[in-house]
């Protein structure tokens, strides 16, 4: 059977690549700091930014495909925490892409939306990159390394995701719908604008990009919408009675890492090539009851 190494599968989409991807590869997990089980998925422990450590699991493994998810994602602590984000998010990932040249296999990246400064969206894969945070730009300096490395590579631009939590990871909803189920007031950005999409629709979507995609794609979500937007529709899906949902600007906000008003992803060329998000409404509908 063909072997799937799937970085970061104790993340929140790792997690859900393993779900749909052990149906037909036999998969092969890395974890770091959160350990946990999958089943049917081989679980591994590694440093990523270990050479050694990574080059082995390669050597153990000899995987067919490659998805790399691992990353220190929080833009804020990538802000004050450069260096140590630095190895994961650019370092790790240029040695995954030169691992996969040397064993001549295909490799799906998740870049992100952030890689753009949200001034002339929806953005298309040929539009120039600008990021606004050291998050951002790591990104941009791993699509080029491994690109660089390997340019078989498929870069993919992941939107903000949602869904069911897993057994380590959540996404932004959960703390959205507890602070809302306790009846405190949840205030979001009616400024701040993206294409999110569910985490099995974008788990969908990388399997495909691994397919199918050389070289950049985007796989944003359906709809654009603002996060007040986005907890509008989560509160009437979910249906939470009194919820108190208030708006707020950006500049309302004091975070470490600048963010972008809006990385809204024109993902035409992935759909062309059979990725279907569906609306948002419907992806939350999916989602009740499995949270
Ligand atoms: N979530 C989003 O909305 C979003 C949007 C755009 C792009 N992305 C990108 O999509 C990818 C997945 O995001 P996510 O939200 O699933 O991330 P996540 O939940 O923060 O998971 C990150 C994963 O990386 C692993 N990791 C971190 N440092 C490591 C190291 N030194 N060695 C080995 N593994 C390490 C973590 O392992 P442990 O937890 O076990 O330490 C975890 O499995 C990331 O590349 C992220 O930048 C995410």
């Amino acid at each position: 059977m063909k072997k799937l190494l799937i970085t970061g599968a104790s993340g929140f989409l790792g997690w859900h690549i393993c779900q749909l991807a052990k149906k037909e590869w036999e998969v092969y997990g890395t974890y770091f700091s959160h350990a946990l089980e999958i089943p049917d998925v081989k679980m591994l422990k590694v440093n990523l930014t270990e050479f050694v450590e990574l080059k082995d699991i390669f050597n153990k493994i000899n995987p067919t495909a490659v998805i790399h998810t691992a990353a220190l994602s929080q833009p804020n602590f990538c802000q004050n925490h450069p260096e140590e984000s630095y190895k994961i998010n650019v370092t790790a990932s240029c040695n995954i892409a030169g691992l996969c040249a040397d064993y001549k296999i295909p490799c799906a990246f998740t870049s992100t939306d952030l890689v753009f400064n949200g001034l002339n969206a929806p953005y298309k894969e040929t539009d120039t990159v600008c990021p606004v945070n050291i998050y951002g730009e790591q990104k941009v300096q791993a699509e080029l390394g491994m690109l660089a490395r390997y340019p078989h590579t498929a870069v993919c631009r992941m939107p903000l995701m949602f869904g069911t939590g897993t057994p380590t990871a959540n996404s932004f909803m959960q703390p959205f719908i507890e602070t809302l189920k306790a009846g405190k007031e949840l205030n979001l950005f009616i400024d701040e604008f993206r294409t999110p999409a569910s985490g099995t629709t974008a788990a969908k979507g990388l399997l495909l990009a691994l397919e199918k995609v050389q070289g950049l794609i985007h796989l944003g979500g359906k709809e654009r919408i603002s996060r007040y937007d986005f907890g509008q529709l989560l509160v009437e899906v979910f249906q939470i009675s009194d919820a108190k949902i208030k708006g707020c600007y950006q500049k309302d906000v004091k975070m470490a890492a600048p963010r972008p008003a809006d990385v809204s992803l024109n993902s035409s060329k992935a759909f062309a090539l059979g990725y279907k998000p569906l609306s948002i409404k419907e992806e939350l509908a999916a989602l009740v009851n499995r949270l």
